[in-house]
């Protein structure tokens, strides 16, 4: 049995113009511990596929299947991890990463077994020493981490992450991505991750899905990443064969899926066109779900 499948996965957005079809004919087999990541020009549909498989949206045609079962809703099984990490602003990180567990083994777990799992999952992502500090507190990377402990803490069966380190500094997006490939080393969670880097898509993936430009966006090609673990990224910055797959995503992007110049827009996209200009316009690094559904869905 497939782990994770996405079938026949469409999606149409309400606009005052009708329907505007963002996604169009996606299909994906993911296997479990298989760390997938998904790149493609901002705007293509990465973020609206992430949130199909959350639970979040739901899509017009086709739909998700995890172990077997129809994804329709959120849930921990499906834990994500946001760009700008949704922490609640007045708890500390001990207490976000406790809301999230209390949700998921209420009725599992003592309160001592739920303190030393909240205590462990920090530890796994290096906070131990910032527990009981408030996001307000503490550096963008030590937000992330927090995040990636909240999500880890649920134990889900599939970790989507919607470009957990573009914001953060190169030194720490590089210490962030090897913690992660060490955890996952150990955990074998299912990863989906979106991220607009190709190194690092090379670096942690076992495949890289690269989607087309919308509307209508779909996968265009899947690369896989045959790089023995664990990964080494000084290493790696010399041997041909990452050079080779890091070559062939820059080719996608850049020279099969080019980007038509800002204010150009094809007869597709012009037919399609969300009636508010806004909703193309959206920042590279902005996601489309309202920080109340992330908080909704964190606190879910
Ligand atoms: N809730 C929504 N309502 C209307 N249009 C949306 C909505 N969410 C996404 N879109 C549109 O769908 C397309 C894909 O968006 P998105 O998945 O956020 O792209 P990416 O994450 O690849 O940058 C864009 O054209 C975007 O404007
Ligand atoms: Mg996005």
């Amino acid at each position: 049995m497939t782990h994770l499948e996405l079938t026949g996965v469409a999606i149409d957005f309400p606009t005052s113009r009708g329907p505007f079809r963002a996604l169009n004919g996606v299909n994906l087999k993911i296997d479990q511990g298989e760390f997938v990541s998904l790149i493609g020009h901002s705007g293509c549909g990465k973020s609206t596929v992430l949130n199909i498989v959350a639970g979040l949206y739901q899509a017009t045609e086709g739909g998700v299947v995890l172990e077997g079962k129809e994804v329709r809703e959120p849930g921990p099984e499906r834990a994500v991890v946001f760009q700008n990490h949704s922490l609640l602003p007045w708890l500390s990180a001990y207490e976000n990463v406790e809301l999230a567990v209390k949700q998921v083994f209420r009725n599992s777990k003592s309160k001592a077994e739920m303190k030393e799992w909240i205590e462990h999952n920090l530890e796994l992502v290096h906070m131990s020493h910032a527990l009981h500090k408030r996001p307000d507190e503490i550096s963008g990377g030590m937000k992330q981490r927090v995040g990636i402990a909240r999500a880890l803490a649920m134990q889900p069966k599939v970790l989507l992450m919607d470009e957990p380190f573009g914001a953060l500094d190169a030194l720490t997006r590089a210490h962030l991505q090897d913690s992660l490939m060490d955890i996952q080393a150990r955990l074998n969670n299912t990863v989906i991750m979106i991220t607009h880097d190709v190194d690092e898509a090379v670096l942690l993936s076992d495949r890289i899905v690269m989607m087309t430009n919308g509307p209508a966006a779909t996968v265009g090609e899947i690369l896989n990443i045959e790089l023995e673990r664990p990964r080494n990224r000084i290493e790696l910055a010399d041997d041909v064969r990452y050079n080779h797959y890091r070559h062939e995503v820059l080719s996608f992007l850049y020279e099969k899926q080019r980007k038509p110049p800002e204010g150009v827009t094809t007869a597709a996209q012009e037919k399609n066109k969300p009636a508010k200009t806004t909703e193309l316009a959206q920042d590279l690094h902005s996601n489309t779900v309202s920080d109340g559904e992330k908080a909704a869905h964190a606190a879910a």
